[in-house]
């Protein structure tokens, strides 16, 4: 007896469509799972033995063999227990329902229960395509999975309610389709908390306007890694689209909860120094996603940067450009997209006080060389904002007067992208960091002060042509911040000043 199955499968990012065929026949018992499956696929004939025992149903005394299809394409993980159970169920005739236009993913325990599976988001939204009308997931999993609009979605607690409903006796109902409410911004962390440092917060306020990466340099306690912190109370909401994509990542990591099924706010992640390359930008045998693509949509703060291991650091050079970090491995390629704003914090030297205005640095000045050196020029070339976070003077510590509270600050960064939106319209692009080159002298006209100084710029500092661009895109926010349609002297003024500090303390 022949009976054929659909369930859906996954690599890297891409999800891509799997029958289960299976074949009754007489002869030696036996049950044998071919179609490249790997060790977790060929488990399931375990779990699928106990899990028919526990619905006290006999595993067929007879040659059971499951195909997985297409068959040169490897199977990995337990997403296909639900549909390898259901051929089974087929293949012996114990439901007659025809099954066509139904689609089961999801892992089966011992005891009959369906168990949550990583990335649910991708497959559903595969099954669209595939014109599938009925996919079965795990109960835990549904309300992933019920964001996508136009398919069924069926949440299946146990193996006892599939029976159920294909034998008619009780029918599942298709889940509602779940709109995930606006994100609120109810950070704790605010920018009202920051005393003084104007300059700072206006640099990270047309980071955040522009999507710009930005390097915070500063003395120990001067607040850095604090004003770091408070960058996701102004960083404006995802798109749809955004919040799809972002969630997709975070759904094959199986980060997703029923709590939190789809992510509503751009992701801040802000790992460790002790980080390795793999854990930053992904891999393993199975290529998983990176912090820098966890980030992605979102902003990556690396915290101590001049800790991180330098390798570590230089992966980055690549998907910082690239916004897409492609890892090759012998079963195929995987490539997770990196849309992220970078926002390193580092102290100047292994003591933290070169360069402060009182205190004596006192480290040996090859010491110091070294530690900026951890930061190569082309890492360095990538952050369009420099930051020069001074220590906090006193007055401003203990004075009485309010500080800007992160809402006000949204609503100017809200403003300039409302700008970028309408620019950009149709183009593909999101904000001002994401110009690509040959858009730059269309869509960044400067008058001619503006560009009189810019070219000055450019040679007393000796810039490169990638700074040049980014100095523009960052004259260009400065712009939009101003509500000016053309990027006028002051503009790239106030762009350039932002790149200076890598003279101050790389030209040594
Ligand atoms: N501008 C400020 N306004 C109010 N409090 C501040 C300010 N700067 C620093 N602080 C206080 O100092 C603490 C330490 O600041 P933070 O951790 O941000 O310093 P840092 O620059 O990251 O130092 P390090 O270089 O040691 O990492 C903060 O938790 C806060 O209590
Ligand atoms: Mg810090």
């Amino acid at each position: 007896m022949f009976a054929k199955v659909s369930s859906l499968g996954l690599f890297g990012l891409n999800a891509f469509p799997v029958d289960v065929e299976i074949d009754i026949s007489r002869g030696n018992p036996q049950f044998e799972v071919v179609g490249l499956p790997d060790t977790v696929v060929k488990e399931s004939r375990e779990r699928i033995r106990a899990a028919l025992r526990s619905c006290s149903i006999s595993f067929p005394v007879a040659s059971v063999m499951i195909n997985l299809a297409p068959a040169d394409t490897k199977k990995s993980g337990s997403v296909h227990d639900m549909a390898i159970f259901m051929a089974i169920l087929r293949g012996m005739r114990m439901i007659s329902e025809d099954l066509e236009g139904c689609s089961f993913i999801g892992e089966i325990s011992l005891n009959g229960d369906i168990r949550r599976i990583n990335g649910v988001l991708p497959m559903v939204m595969l099954a669209r395509e595939l014109g599938i009308k009925s996919v079965f997931v795990p109960a835990d999993n549904a309300k992933e999975a019920s964001v996508i609009d136009g398919v069924d979605i069926y949440a299946v607690n146990n193996a006892e309610e599939l029976i159920r409903h294909f034998r008619n006796e009780e029918l599942l109902t298709p889940c509602e389709h779940y709109t995930p409410p606006e994100a609120a911004y109810n950070e704790t962390l605010d920018f009202a908390d920051v005393r003084g440092q104007q300059s700072a917060k206006k640099a990270l306020e047309i980071a955040a306007a522009g999507g710009h990466n930005a390097l915070l340099i500063g003395s120990p306690g001067s607040g850095k890694s604090m004003l770091a912190k408070r960058m996701p109370s102004i960083l404006p909401p995802l798109t749809f689209e955004e919040a799809l994509e972002t969630t997709k990542i975070h759904s094959i990591s199986g980060l997703l909860t029923p709590e939190t099924p789809i992510i509503t706010k751009r992701p801040f992640r802000s790992p460790h120094h002790t980080i390795s390359s793999a854990g930053l930008a992904g891999g393993g045998s199975i290529p998983h996603p990176g912090e820098v693509s966890l980030a992605h949509n979102g902003l990556l703060f690396l915290d101590e940067l001049a800790e991180f291991d330098r390798k570590t650091l230089e992966i980055l050079r690549q998907p910082l450009e690239d916004r897409k970090v492609t890892i090759a491995r012998a079963s195929g390629t995987i490539t997770y997209p990196c849309t992220i704003m970078l926002i390193g914090a580092m102290n100047p030297c292994p003591c933290g006080y070169y360069g402060h205005p009182k205190r004596k640095c006192i480290c040996p000045k090859n010491k110091v060389a070294g530690y900026l050196s951890k930061i190569s020029g082309p890492l360095l070339d990538r952050f369009d904002l420099h930051i020069e976070v001074a220590p906090v003077e006193f007055g401003d510590l203990s004075s009485k007067s309010k500080e800007e509270s992160s809402a006000e600050i949204r609503k100017r960064v809200m403003a300039a992208r409302a700008i970028q939106e309408e620019r950009f319209k149709g183009t593909g692009i999101a904000c001002n960091a994401l110009i690509t080159p040959d858009k730059l002298q269309e869509l960044c006209p400067m008058d001619d002060a503006a560009e009189t100084l810019m070219k000055n710029v450019f040679d007393r500092l000796g810039l490169s042509a990638r700074a040049y661009d980014r100095i523009l895109k960052v004259s260009r926010t400065i712009a939009d911040i101003d509500g000016s349609e053309v990027i006028r002297k002051q503009h790239v003024a106030e762009a350039a000043q932002f790149r200076s500090l890598d003279r101050k303390y790389w030209a040594e």
